[in-house]
């Protein structure tokens, strides 16, 4: 069988993923696309033709193709948003049907209620996106949940609609499932197990986690796609090494690159691209490519910081306790930003990380080039 392509988020979220699967999918070389992580707390936003711009959450990005999609059992679904989602996407795109997994667990109003309440009594708030992950995540584990397979889905009409519940382990192992391409949600710095505890989501990010999520074989995963912006942002709490503590510049970096959720609407914390925690995404991911987004937002500044390391520590190796992770002193080389400066810049981080940046897309033209 074919290989399956995953796309992830290689740093905090918001790297630009929906736009590198838009373009994947654009591009006719796939048929299905497989959501296998997180929630409604993940958002893509994907623009279409210039005029059309869908804020996705749960449906994956390839449904504006008219592709078949799979939202994978790794995913906990909240189905009255999907089945607004769907009828939204369906204003744009009609051609194209949802495998919802049967297996998926449920979000329901008593989820989101506690994510509240738990965020008011931490002596320090995570910053959740309030919307239950968090909680539905701990009775799916606590094994109290309910799943799609125990609600009766004809009080979702959408969903009943545009959806086949089905197993989807079984429909990715058949002929029909021969060009798959996995988008991922969130980013690997804010994975469960490998993210920076507690300040973190509730979900895998890693292409292992969505070999897990999928019921997929490992063997069967070809390219691991990693995207990032050549900056960080993180919405939240949680340490930031690398962080623009002048406000002056952050702020510019924000506006231009128009850094606010987007389906919380908070401003983002800005920071230098570090190379340290790129290096530790590419190696607990499985990440085998880059995908640079953004890179013309840098255009309006003169100069660019990059941390290649920090102080006494190894490479690739991040403190475990956020404490300590706060402490690290990043160290930096600066480029000073010109026309050529982006060719400077995928050298380092191919040097650095040890895999090519094999696409970059610019903000203002909405353009995807392969270097
Ligand atoms: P939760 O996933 O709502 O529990 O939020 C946990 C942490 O993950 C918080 O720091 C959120 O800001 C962050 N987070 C969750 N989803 C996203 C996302 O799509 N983009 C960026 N940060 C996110
Ligand atoms: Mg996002």
């Amino acid at each position: 069988m074919e290989k399956i392509d995953i796309v992830l988020g290689a740093q905090f979220g918001d790297e630009g993923k929906g736009r590198i699967v838009g373009y994947m999918c654009a591009s006719g070389k796939y048929d299905i696309c497989a959501r296998f992580n997180g929630s409604d707390n993940a958002g893509h936003t994907v623009i279409i033709d210039s005029d059309k711009k869908i804020a996705f959450r749960q449906v994956p990005v390839g449904s504006a193709y008219g592709m078949a999609c799979i939202i994978g059992r790794g995913c906990i679904v909240d189905l009255n948003n999907l089945n607004d989602e769907i009828k939204e996407i369906e204003k744009i795109s009609g051609g194209w049907v949802l495998y919802l997994d049967n297996r998926c667990h449920v979000k329901t109003q008593g989820h989101r209620r506690r994510d509240a309440e738990e965020e008011k009594s931490r002596s320090e708030s995570i910053g959740t996106t309030l919307s239950g992950n968090g909680p539905a995540h701990a009775d799916k584990y606590a094994r109290r949940n309910i799943r799609v397979c125990d609600i009766d889905i004809n009080e979702y009409p959408n969903i009943r609609r545009r959806a086949i519940l089905a197993d989807t382990s079984l429909f990715l192992a058949s002929s029909k499932c021969e060009h798959v391409l996995v988008e991922g949600a969130h980013g690997i710095m804010l994975d469960i197990d490998h993210g920076t505890y507690p300040f973190v989501t509730s979900s895998g990010c890693t292409a292992g986690a969505a070999c897990h999520s999928l019921g997929i074989p490992p063997h069967r995963i070809g390219k691991v796609i990693g995207v990032i912006k050549p900056y960080i942002t993180r919405v939240g709490a949680g340490a930031f090494p690398t962080e623009i503590l002048d406000d002056e510049l952050s702020s510019k970096i924000r506006e231009i690159g128009r850094e606010y959720g987007t389906n919380t609407g908070r401003p983002r914390r800005i920071g230098w691209l570090d190379l340290q925690a790129l290096t530790y995404a590419v190696r607990v991911g499985g990440i085998t490519e880059i995908a640079l987004t953004k890179v013309d937002i840098l255009n309006e500044l003169f100069r660019v910081r990059i941390c290649i390391g920090y102080e006494h520590t190894t490479r690739g190796h991040l403190p475990s306790k956020d404490f300590d992770y706060r402490e690290v002193k990043p160290m930096y080389v600066d480029l000073e930003w010109g026309k050529y400066s982006r060719h400077n810049l995928m050298d380092l981080i191919e040097r650095h990380v040890g895999v090519p940046v094999t696409m970059v897309s610019d903000e203002a033209n909405g353009g995807l080039w392969k270097p």
